[in-house]
């Protein structure tokens, strides 16, 4: 899990570092501070990790002059330094049965940089650091500086060419349990030949101007925590006008950012409620290997999500019976119908003719329960009515909270907000406040007299959002 982010030259992330807590971040601030460009980075780590391409990442985002910080000099660097540092738990499964969890620790960091003169952008350079560091219950008690495995890569402009190079400053082999392709193929070797080896592989299979963790985790799986905590992060920002569409009848079971792909996703899990034996198939699309995301687990079953989701729309209004996927195989159409009492009777309608409001919620919900990618949620507020905007943080913190972990989260996700109702449901625990200096550079900062904060929204009943707007969050 990621627990610190560091970044200086992302549109308005100057100098900018934030601490990422398990459950709910509620990224709270005025217009303009950077909320979104918080958010936004995120999404552009994760983007830098799918595309494996920093340069084809920045494209994505709509090039170079939308995504390196504007400072309003003649001459701007154009460069992104970023670090992320984190941890996790990795269970080692035994064939005599038990296991061990061993705990570890990383830091990994980049430069991004774009060349003038050969206007491309690159990685410059790049640092990963990983170690164990005993059991979840006890630390083995290493300092800081003790790395089981830190490899640097350096990039430089020779001519017209980029070239890169990497340093393995350390490797422990006994702790990171090399792939089984290599202690077969090094089975027989001494140690150091195996390092060597190890070395060449990285060499060989890394793509120039990727993530270095890609081509260093073919030889250690136990990095792909590490890769699944700064990929596959998305920003949830649903759009009722798109979530009410029919989907195509091959549209993948995966509901996208924006609420393409609602119809397909309900239509699967409706048929995976009933034992369809579909369960194959959901199995090899996104949808299912985003419910079984790498450190963010689920707390349910799968067939268990569709009355979840039905029951939670149910309380949008005592007039809801119930959701209907339906399937036209003329039309090769999947259409979601909401049943509803009516006049003493019951009438069906298709989403397109249901409230954005309904609509939103039932997007929303959906893809909290089964899109695991998503690590943000921009303003969930909008279109929703106050009653159920107080539901929103439940829903979230009750997702995040994984079964065996003593009820504590698992996961995080950020949500911005200007929702004075949504705060008042929110703990200050869970806020970071959001600012943009004089000079334009985004800064963030957690509420320091908690337990005061706590007791004076407690008290008459007034919530964190009357605190939040009436300035006293400004000045603790
Ligand atoms: N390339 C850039 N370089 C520097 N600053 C930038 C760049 N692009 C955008 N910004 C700054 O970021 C601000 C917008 O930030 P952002 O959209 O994250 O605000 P927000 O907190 O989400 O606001 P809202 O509450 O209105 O959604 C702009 O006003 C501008 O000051
Ligand atoms: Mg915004």
């Amino acid at each position: 899990m990621l627990k610190r982010i560091q970044v200086n030259g992302f549109r308005s992330l100057m100098g900018f570092s934030v601490g990422v807590r398990p459950g709910v971040n509620i990224l709270l601030g005025p217009n303009g501070s950077g909320k979104s460009n918080i958010v936004m980075f995120l999404a552009f780590v994760s983007a830098v990790f799918e595309r494996r391409s920093a340069s084809k990442a920045v494209s994505d985002f709509g090039g170079a002059g939308r995504i390196f910080s504007r400072t309003g000099k003649r001459n701007p660097v154009m460069r992104i330094d970023a670090e992320f540092i984190g941890e996790g738990v990795i269970h080692t499964y035994k064939m005599k049965g038990g296991g061990v969890s061993s705990k570890y620790r990383y830091e990994y960091r980049f430069a991004i940089n774009f060349s003038k003169e050969i206007q491309t952008v690159y990685f410059e350079n790049q640092e990963f650091k990983f170690a164990f560091c005993g059991t979840p219950q006890n630390s083995r008690g290493r300092n800081n500086s003790d790395w089981d495995f830190h490899i640097r890569e350096f990039a430089s402009i020779v001519g017209k060419k980029i070239e890169f190079n990497h340093e393995i400053q350390k490797m422990n082999i006994d702790m990171l349990g090399s792939s089984t392709s290599i202690i077969l193929y090094a089975e027989n070797e001494k140690k150091k030949n195996i390092e060597r080896a190890i070395s060449q592989i990285i060499q060989s299979t890394h793509q120039p101007n990727a993530p270095i963790l890609y081509a260093a985790s073919l030889c250690f799986p136990k990095f792909n925590g590490v890769i699944s905590d700064l990929s596959q992060n998305k920003v949830l920002n649903i759009v009722p006008e798109i979530a009410k569409n029919s989907d195509d009848s091959a549209t993948p079971p995966e509901i996208e950012v924006n609420g393409k792909g609602l119809a397909a996703t309900l239509y699967a899990l409706e048929l995976e409620k009933n034992d369809m034996g579909i369960q194959s198939n959901i199995e090899e699309n996104a949808s299912l290997s985003n419910f079984e995301k790498y450190g963010r687990p689920h707390n349910y079953r799968i067939a268990d999500a569709f009355d979840m989701i039905e029951e939670s729309l149910k309380s949008i209004s005592d007039n809801i019976i119930s959701i209907q996927p339906e399937i036209d195989h003329l039309k090769n159409e999947i259409t979601i119908y909401v049943k509803l009492k009516m006049n003493g009777g019951k009438v069906k309608f298709p989403l397109s003719h249901l409230s954005d409001g309904t609509v939103k919620w039932l997007a929303l919900v959906t893809s909290i329960y089964t899109n695991r990618s998503i690590i943000a949620i921009e303003e969930p507020e909008n279109y929703i009515h106050p009653l159920m905007q107080r539901k929103i943080l439940d829903l979230i913190r009750n997702n995040l909270r994984a079964a065996g972990n003593n009820g504590k989260p698992r996961g995080s996700m950020f949500l911005t907000t200007h929702s004075e109702t949504l705060l008042n449901s929110a703990d200050p625990s869970e806020i970071v406040l959001v600012s943009m200096t004089n000079s334009g550079a985004t800064r963030t900062r957690r509420i320091k007299r908690m337990k005061d904060i706590r007791d004076a929204a407690n008290e008459d009943g007034f919530g964190l959002g009357h605190l939040y707007l009436s300035g006293v969050l400004d000045y603790v």
